[in-house]
This record gives C-alpha cells, structure tokens and sequence, in this order.
C-alpha cells in the first residue's frame, strides 16, 4: 500500500562506486563466503560501514515506525535510515511522510523530541519552520532578511520517495529506484502476515521503544536474529538452570529454517513434536487463539502456524523479531511475548538497539499488560536473554579490531553444514515461498544474509531473486544440498 505523495522535496540515491581498498575486502569476502567463512574485518571498519551506509541504508526499503505509534493526525516519531535522523509524521489527511530532520537553512535538527503531535516543526536555531508535511511554511523576519518568501518547492525538507506499509509496519526507501514493498518483503511479507495478521486488527506497540548503544556491529545482531540457534543451549543455558526455560538443549535439532529473497530469514520450531500434539500458534492460550481469524491462510501457512511458527527473524538489513512463551518469573504465569526489534547502526562496530513489544488489539488490557512485562523480564533492555546476547556480541568488532587477527586475515566460522550427518536439505514437499529446511542445523539463514549483503555492497540491485543455495553443501553431502 503506498501512502504517500510525491513532492514537495524528494531524494533519489543512485548506485555509487566501490572504492579500491573496499573493493578488494569485498573481493576477499566474495572468496570467503563460497567456502563458507566471513572475514573478521567487515564487522569493525570505516569504509565498510560508510559503505553499508550509501550502498545499503540509502538503496533499500528501511523500517521506520509502526502505524499505531502515529495513530492521530499530527503525531509523530523520530526515527533514523541508517544514520540519517527522520521524523515519521502523519499529516491532518492521515499521509504518512518520512522527512529528513536536517533544516534546509543550515542543519540543525528541527525536531529535538522522540515523539509527540505537532502541525509544524520549527527549528531552533534561526527559527525556520515546516508543516509536518515537510513544506517551508515560514522564516523570521523574512522581508527584512530575504526580501520575499523563499520559495517551498526548492527549501522545504527532504522527504523520502518511498513509503509504503503492510501489516502496520511502514518503510521507507531513500531510493526511488526500488521494488514495490511487497515485492521486496517477498516470502518476509507471507511470514510478516503470519506472525501480526492472524487478526482482522492486528498488532499494536505496547510502548515506545526501549533504546540502548551496544558496542556491536548491527550484522552480528541482525545475523543473529535470522537464524542462529547454535547459541541458545550454551549462551542463554542460566535460564534453564533457573527454570524459565526448558529443553534448550533441542533448539537446533527442533528448528526449521526459511529463508527468503533478499537476504530475509526466519527460524521456527516444531513445537508440535517437541513439546506436545495440542500446542500450536505459538502455545498462545484459547481465550487468544479462539479470536484468530485462520481461514485465509494457504496450506504452507497454516502448516507453519500450527506445528512450526517463526520463533525469530531478520527482514534485511535491520530489522528482527522474536516470538515465545514464557513465565514472567521462574514458575510465574507465562505469556507468549512479541518484539520488534531494530539494529540501528551507530558506527563501525558500534549500534543502538530499538526494541518494542508489541501485543494482539483485541486483547485485554491485563493479558496485553502481562505479555509487555514478561517480554521487558526476557528481552527488555534489563532481560535476562538480552543481557546474554548484547554482552557476546560486542566481542565480535574487537576481534575485528584486533591487529593480530587482520594480520592472520582472520575469517568467522559459518561452515557447521558441511559434514553434518544432519538431513539439511530443502524441504521438496515444501509449498511455501521460499526454502523451507527441517533443521536448525546449517547456518543457511545466516549465509543467506550475508550473500544479499555482499551482493548489495557490492554494488548489486536491492531486489534479489530466490535464495542462493551453497554448491558446497551440495559437493560434500553426496548430492544432498
Ligand atoms: Fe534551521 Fe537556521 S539552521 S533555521
Ligand atoms: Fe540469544
């Protein structure tokens, strides 16, 4: 759905050039990546991230907001693309417009708050003002200063060309030159509607985000995200031993892979098999799942929801999502908890993590209340699960840092599939989008994420086709994928 206008001010970014230096790391990550290893240094270098910077943030469809934090004319949040600060405004009209917040007269930020209502923006350094559509509506003193009215068309504040939403979630792009969103969603679109759309009135934040700089690079997370399972039985085995969680031991033996065009990941778990026949949806309880709407999903959704719901995902570049039950406290009520969450890049090896909760529109203001503090418990900025995540990966852009490891041309390890006993082919009875696989096992989704970001850096088109499967595995596991 697109809703917004062209004009008054809009960007378009083209395809910029690779630099020499950068062009032979990339060079040297294209060699790596097809034998299944990324070098150490992409994840703590300048020109690699001024790179993502150009080549991906300013080229691609980029989260922004979700529509019930703007729900009335004149709200607005402040938001980045990257590193650019943008104010996501909702006009008298219902528009939603996403607008630079760098003052057309000299680059203050015109908007100082994180969020509020307001018609106008005026900035606080010479007083210049907008509408919250964007468009110069005023300048101090302007007969003595310019003479006559600056004309709009040429100083009001840039808008990006591209806004669409689906399910709730509105992106942008910096670029004109991009895919629809529903394009490039792709089988993430499918999945996104499985996870907020079972309702006929979807999903809402429970709060604004919680935010907080974490001394890692934003790939490490959103790789994370996208599928890594390996970790959870080792990184986050206290919360078995104090009885939050159980069974962690499984998670990757249970997990099921999707993965999707451009660089999109999911990873479920067949909950069905390994807790009990009757738990589906997620393990969300009747009074909830009485209320789902499933009758128009096809038979690969109906499938996922029911015995192998997404656990957690990545939607490229940086925006995940995770999805579980839970107690609230060891042997409390639990709750299944929501959350969105974004990687906004601050600086090579360094980011601002954005979570929100999110809870069902249709239920009680108790049970909405109990999923946004067990999820703040699990994954808020304090959570027990977060703290474990944020703390192993801010090793990642030191060792990157490291003299000695860039002098070994260090790679990171993502070559678990190779001679694994473990079936990870291509599910062939799979009718959804995408590559399904009946393992957790593998590191596909990651691989799948890196092989778009290399792609894109390299200077590729955002839109790419299906994803990439490894010939490697295909070599090496007798003709199995
Ligand atoms: Fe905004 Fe001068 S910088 S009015
Ligand atoms: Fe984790």
């Amino acid at each position: 759905m697109t809703i917004t206008s062209p004009s008054p001010k809009t960007t378009a970014v083209s395809p910029t050039t690779v630099e020499p230096k950068l062009e032979a790391l990339l060079n040297r990550v294209e060699t790596s990546l097809a034998d299944e290893l990324v070098p150490v240094d992409i994840f703590n270098e300048e020109t690699v991230f001024r790179a993502e910077m150009e080549q991906i943030f300013t080229r691609t469809w980029v989260f922004v907001a979700h529509e019930s934090e703007i729900p009335r004319a004149g709200d607005f949040v402040q938001r980045r693309i990257g590193v650019d600060p943008v104010i996501v405004t909702r006009t008298g009209e219902g528009r939603i417009n996403v607008l630079s917040n760098y003052c057309r007269h000299r680059g203050s930020q015109v908007c100082q708050t994180d969020s509020g209502n307001s018609r106008f923006f005026k900035c606080p350094y010479h007083g210049w003002t907008y509408s919250n559509d964007g468009e110069l509506v005023g300048t101090p003193m302007m007969h003595h200063a310019y003479g006559e009215k600056l004309d709009p068309k040429d100083w009001s504040l840039m808008r990006a060309p591209r806004v669409e939403s689906r399910q709730g979630f509105v992106f942008a792009s910096l670029s004109e030159e991009v895919p629809t969103l529903d394009e490039f969603l792709g089988g993430a679109g499918w999945m996104l509607d499985l996870i907020v759309g079972l309702h006929p009135d979807g999903m809402r934040v429970a709060g604004p985000p919680d935010r907080y700089k974490v001394k890692a690079d934003w790939k490490t997370a959103a790789e994370n995200f996208a599928g890594d399972v390996y970790h959870v039985p080792n990184l986050h085995w206290s919360t078995e031993e104090i009885k939050v969680s159980q069974g962690l031991q499984g998670t990757a033996e249970i997990g099921r892979a999707y993965e999707f065009e451009n660089g999109h990941n999911f990873m479920g778990h067949a909950w069905t098999k390994a807790i009990h026949p009757g738990f589906v949806l997620w393990g969300y309880p009747p009074e909830i799942t009485e209320q789902f709407d499933l009758s128009g999903l096809d038979e690969a959704g109906r499938f996922v929801v029911d015995h192998e719901p997404p656990t957690v995902g990545t939607i490229f570049p940086n925006l995940s999502f995770i999805r579980f039950l839970t107690p609230a406290t060891p042997g409390g009520p639990v709750s299944v908890v929501t959350s969105f969450r974004q990687w906004q890049p601050i600086g090579p090896g360094e980011m601002e993590l954005w979570s929100w909760q999110f809870v069902w529109n249709f239920e009680s203001e108790e049970s909405a209340q109990q999923a946004y503090v067990t999820g703040q418990f699990v994954f808020g900025s304090a959570g027990i699960f977060e703290q474990d995540d944020t703390v192993a990966w801010e090793g990642v852009p030191r060792a990157a840092a490291s003299p000695w490891m860039r002098k070994e041309q260090m790679n990171f390890h993502f070559q678990m599939g190779r001679k694994s006993p473990v079936d990870q082919s291509p599910d062939p009875d799979w009718t959804g989008p995408g590559i399904h696989r009946n393992t957790g096992y593998g590191e596909h989704t990651q691989l799948n994420f890196y092989r778009h970001w290399l792609r894109v850096m390299k200077g590729g088109d955002a839109k790419s086709a299906q994803p990439a499967e490894s010939t490697q595995h295909i070599e090496q596991n007798g003709g199995r994928a």
